[in-house]
């Protein structure tokens, strides 16, 4: 069983994608940290996150990087943006997150392109979303909590900006742009908090494997 689950950044997705594994006892891939340490690898390369020999060379990342914090900064999060348009890179991690989904037993997987590219073969495919307002109060909570947000003083207008910016550039780039799948379920969690979110989802999801 393959879930996908992709959706906007800080919309929630991983969280509900993680929930879901435990739910049904499969493994999850947050597959956005492959993009992140690749991003992040440039920067440790002193590449241009822009120059898509430099973004694939950084995709010979250690796996030691998967469990770095940094990796989970805004900072990380534009790179990973950025590197994640050249379609090089997005080939280069094709293979890992296939892998993944095909394992027996299934997975769940988030990130941007699951239902249309990696997995367009998947049992349930979501997209979660949120408005931009919310998002961002959300991924401010979640900074001053972690304190990234907290040593910085990020203002929330600014994590707004940053947000828009990067779901332009991950809507309109030309390669497995940011979209909903046609067979998806859109969850838009604008109103509820976590708790009401995954109740949601996973209703949504029980639905979905029942009738197919
Ligand atoms: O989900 P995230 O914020 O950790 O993802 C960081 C960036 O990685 C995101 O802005 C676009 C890219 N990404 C992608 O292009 N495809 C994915 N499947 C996951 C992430």
């Amino acid at each position: 069983m393959i879930i996908a689950v992709d959706g906007p950044t800080a919309s929630g997705k991983g969280t509900i994608a993680k929930r879901l594994a435990v739910h049904f006892g499969v493994p999850h891939l947050d597959t956005g940290l492959l993009y992140r340490a690749v991003g992040r690898q440039v920067a440790i390369n002193e590449g241009d996150p822009d120059n898509e020999s430099d973004a694939l060379a950084a995709c010979a990342f250690s796996d030691d990087l998967l469990d770095d914090d940094i990796l989970r900064s805004e900072e990380v999060g534009g790179l990973a943006s950025r590197v994640s348009v050249h379609p090089a890179v997005r080939e280069a991690l094709f293979r890992r997150q296939r892998a993944f989904a095909e394992q027996p037993g299934g997975a769940v997987l988030d990130g941007r392109d699951i239902g249309t590219v990696i997995a367009p073969d998947a049992d349930v495919k979501l997209f979660i979303t949120a408005s931009v307002h919310e998002r961002a109060r959300r991924r401010w909570l979640e900074m001053t909590a972690s304190g990234f947000g907290r040593e910085i003083e990020i203002p929330l207008d600014e994590i707004e900006k940053d947000i828009v910016a990067r779901d332009a550039r991950d809507i309109q780039r030309a390669d497995a742009p940011l979209r909903a799948a046609p067979d998806a379920l859109v969850i838009d969690t604008t109103a509820f908090d976590r708790e009401q979110a995954f109740e949601t989802v996973l209703e949504a999801v029980k639905e979905a494997l029942q009738a197919g």
